[in-house]
């Protein structure tokens, strides 16, 4: 069974592309750091007018509506914030305190747990760092699975409690996305015959992200996480309160805020679920912007099919209707996808399409 590290190993990077600098030490934002003032490029550019006064919608996923409201947002938005959603409070706060034990280590201690050149789990700056000038202000430290491997390097004797709750989260937040999955199925009406559910299933692929965005001496210099999609179905990501950042990009209107908002959780939509949906749903573009003098925290959760999956358009969704509707993507292994964006980044998309 190829594993996500594998579809890596054709695109290891240098360890300058790895290793975060020490942000403890720096005083000033480096040049190496300091993105564009202007231009689409910069951290600074907001177009949204009224972004600020804007509240992404919040659906209760226990609601007789749900299915409908989740839908409809994935079509409209491709981002929305769910409550009711199953989580414990007590599991977040958890992981959240274990993370932040994890990010508040010396350098040192964190770059125990690097990424391997060619490899997808452990400490480490956004994979996407190579396709841009300028690095971001951000570090992570990536799962899939047991943390065991990279946690008993930092830790040897006391990484018990911090892989227990990564791996209870884990657990958690693949039942629910296989919750959202199936209801964002159900809306499409889509049953579990017309695609194969039982091997989607068996073996998704999935990995949690926790995001660190350091204090910054100059926030409006830098790029937390610069433009991208995310790749597979969907993610679910959880931000530790007060401290905001999240920006999504809504045509016409520009950078729009995702306040965290108390006890929900954002799900966006993924560039393989764009796809299935034969773009029926957009793949979100969002960024991060270390807007404010603090350190943020965030845990992302994606969840998409097995690595030998096929992805493409869902063939029962092109005949509604009693007519036919051609299909936008061509169809590809998930394997291949992700290493098509790991070489390609946004471009992957458009090599599959259909014009
Ligand atoms: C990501 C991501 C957003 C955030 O990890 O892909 O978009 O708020 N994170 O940290
Ligand atoms: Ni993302």
């Amino acid at each position: 069974m190829a594993t996500l590290s594998e579809a890596y190993t054709e695109t290891p990077l240098h360890l300058q592309h790895i290793i975060p600098i020490d942000f403890d030490s720096v005083k000033e934002v480096p040049e190496s750091h300091s993105w564009p003032r202007s231009g689409d490029e910069s951290p600074r550019r907001i177009l949204s007018l009224d972004g600020d006064h804007f509240s992404l919608p919040a659906i209760d996923l226990d609601s007789p509506d749900a299915i409908k409201m989740v839908g409809h947002a994935c079509k409209v938005m491709g981002i929305f914030q769910v409550t009711n959603h199953g989580i414990p409070s007590s599991l977040l706060r958890e992981v959240e305190s274990q993370a932040w034990q994890f990010f508040s280590l010396p350098a040192i201690a964190k770059v125990r747990a690097v990424r391997s050149p060619g490899g997808a789990t452990g400490y480490g700056v956004a994979r996407m760092t190579p396709f841009f000038n300028k690095f971001m202000w951000h570090e992570g430290f990536t799962m899939m699975g047991s943390p065991l491997e990279h946690a008993r390097e930092v830790w040897p004797h006391g990484y018990g409690k911090f892989c227990e709750a990564m791996e209870d989260y884990q657990d958690k937040m693949k039942a629910l996305s296989e919750r959202l999955l199936a209801m964002i199925l159900k809306y499409l009406g889509i049953s579990e015959h017309d695609i194969d559910w039982p091997r989607l299933r068996s073996n998704p692929c999935s990995a949690l992200q926790l995001n660190s965005y350091p204090q910054c001496p100059d926030p409006g210099q830098v790029m937390g996480l610069a433009p991208h999609t995310d790749t597979f179905f969907l993610t679910i990501l959880h931000q530790k309160d007060s401290a905001h950042g999240l920006q999504f990009h809504r045509e016409g209107r520009g950078w729009v805020p995702v306040f965290p908002m108390d006890g929900a959780l954002v799900v966006n939509v993924g560039d393989m679920l764009h796809i299935m949906s034969n773009a029926m749903f957009p793949s979100v573009v969002h960024r991060v912007i270390t807007n404010e003098k603090r350190h943020r925290l965030s845990m992302g959760y994606f969840y998409g099919p097995p690595m030998d999956f096929r992805v493409g358009p869902i063939h029962r969704l092109m005949q509604t209707s009693g007519q036919e509707v051609a299909a936008r993507f061509r169809s590809i292994t998930v394997k291949d996808y992700v290493q098509m964006k790991a070489k390609n980044l946004d471009k992957a998309l458009s090599m599959i399409r259909i014009r």
